[in-house]
């Protein structure tokens, strides 16, 4: 176990509410993959604040755009029209589909945008038609709804009575999502990749039989889009790998490079809200926003979500050498590893004394989802750590 500085964890127990079980360590800086804690420790940082530092730590661009705004104009509320906000939203409108945005603060925001316009919806298009089928093992963000509309019973059923409304299924089974449809039905609401899961990846062909259901018993398809979109999977979007269009998707992490923004992003066909239906002091704000487009005009410019796709498969093809390891699952810059035994978390931390972040979703598995700017070379001395911690 590492050295961490323990009268901040003192003083953490003692202000934080203790929500978080946090791997002992103060990281205080970063630069690229590479972050630095409190001991002055360099990590290779596989985990990037969970799918989150796309650009890596103190990007020059997103730090210019940041310092930039900040000197203009933080904050206004939407009750005045802002530049920032729709350059973003045009840009990633042009980078995705037709549709028009709704920006929040976080995942689960952007979620709670995607169900109530379902719901709205289902009012005005499907005569009062309001559930939403989602799958086992689903992770949709933590507030009451978001958690509820998530498959893992542990995190919601504490908080019970929950929000009606979501039937669950197993993911990747087509046929259960055509059985679980009735009346009531108005949306299906997957993530295209399992992320908090561990990265699973569905069956071939799911996603795109998920739009042709929808299609053809007249339901929206909503993608979360929250940890696979923008590079992430080596596409832009994960749904592009289906060569599907989704009716809305929501994208959060990436999107500001590490300054919180969400997004919900709705075609033509679900595009329902209207003034007074929906909102947020924050969301949307310039400072966000402005981060917003430096981070798509850095992944356009770098080339990023092709070096994600390159990379992944590096990643994927090394990380087979590793002692122990079942199966390497994932896309681009999103996998994971699975151990033949329950060592995940032993091997985090002892990644972790090795000077590389990696994630255990559970006994068995990692996750990795590193920046996607990280190169060759990096991937190899990440790997090279990661060698030692199971020597
Ligand atoms: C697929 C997916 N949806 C939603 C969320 C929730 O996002 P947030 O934590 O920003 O609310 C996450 C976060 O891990 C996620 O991976």
């Amino acid at each position: 176990m590492m050295d961490t500085d323990q009268s901040l964890v003192d003083l953490e127990h003692r202000y934080v509410m203790g929500t978080f079980k946090r791997l002992p360590v103060t990281l205080v800086e970063g630069r690229g993959v590479t972050v630095r804690d409190s001991q002055g420790r360099e990590y290779l940082d596989l985990v990037a604040g969970i799918a989150v530092n796309v650009l890596g730590h103190a990007h020059p661009a997103l730090r210019r755009a940041l310092t930039e705004q900040a000197g203009r104009l933080i904050h206004t509320s939407n009750l005045y029209y802002t530049e920032p906000q729709v350059a973003l939203a045009r840009k990633l409108v042009e980078l995705s589909f037709p549709s028009r945005v709704f920006f929040a603060n976080s995942g689960a925001e952007a979620n709670e945008a995607a169900i109530k316009l379902a719901r709205k919806w289902g009012r005005l298009r499907r005569d009062g038609a309001y559930e939403i089928i989602t799958t086992h093992d689903a992770f949709h963000g933590r507030t009451l709804t978001t958690v509820t509309a998530g498959g893992k019973d542990a995190y919601s059923a504490p908080f019970a009575p929950l929000p009606p409304g979501f039937v669950h299924v197993p993911y990747g089974d087509l046929d259960a999502l055509r059985a679980a449809t009735t009346e009531r039905t108005v949306a299906i609401m997957l993530e295209p990749i399992l992320g908090e899961a561990g990265v699973v990846p569905p069956p071939d062909g799911y996603v795109r039989g998920a739009r042709a259901w929808c299609d053809e018993r007249d339901l929206l398809l909503i993608l979360d889009e929250i940890q696979t979109g923008l590079g992430r999977t080596g596409r832009w979007f994960a749904y592009q790998h289906d060569g599907i269009v989704p009716d809305v998707m929501t994208l959060a992490k990436a999107l500001g490079g590490g300054v919180p923004i969400g997004a919900c992003l709705a075609g033509p066909r679900a595009d329902v809200f209207e003034p007074g239906d929906h909102g947020s002091t924050f969301g949307g704000n310039p400072l966000a926003c402005a981060a917003g487009v430096a981070v798509l005009r850095a992944i356009e410019e770098e080339g990023l979500v092709g070096n994600s796709a390159e990379m992944g498969e590096h990643l994927a093809a090394s990380l087979t050498g590793l002692d122990g390891v079942r199966q390497v699952r994932g896309r681009g810059l999103m996998r994971s590893i699975v151990f033949d035994a329950p060592v995940a978390r032993e091997f985090q931390s002892r990644c972790l004394d090795e000077g590389v972040i990696v994630n255990a979703t559970d006994d068995v598995t990692v996750r990795l989802v590193p920046p996607l700017v990280i190169s060759a070379a990096e991937i190899d001395e990440a790997v090279q750590r990661m060698k030692r911690a199971r020597a």
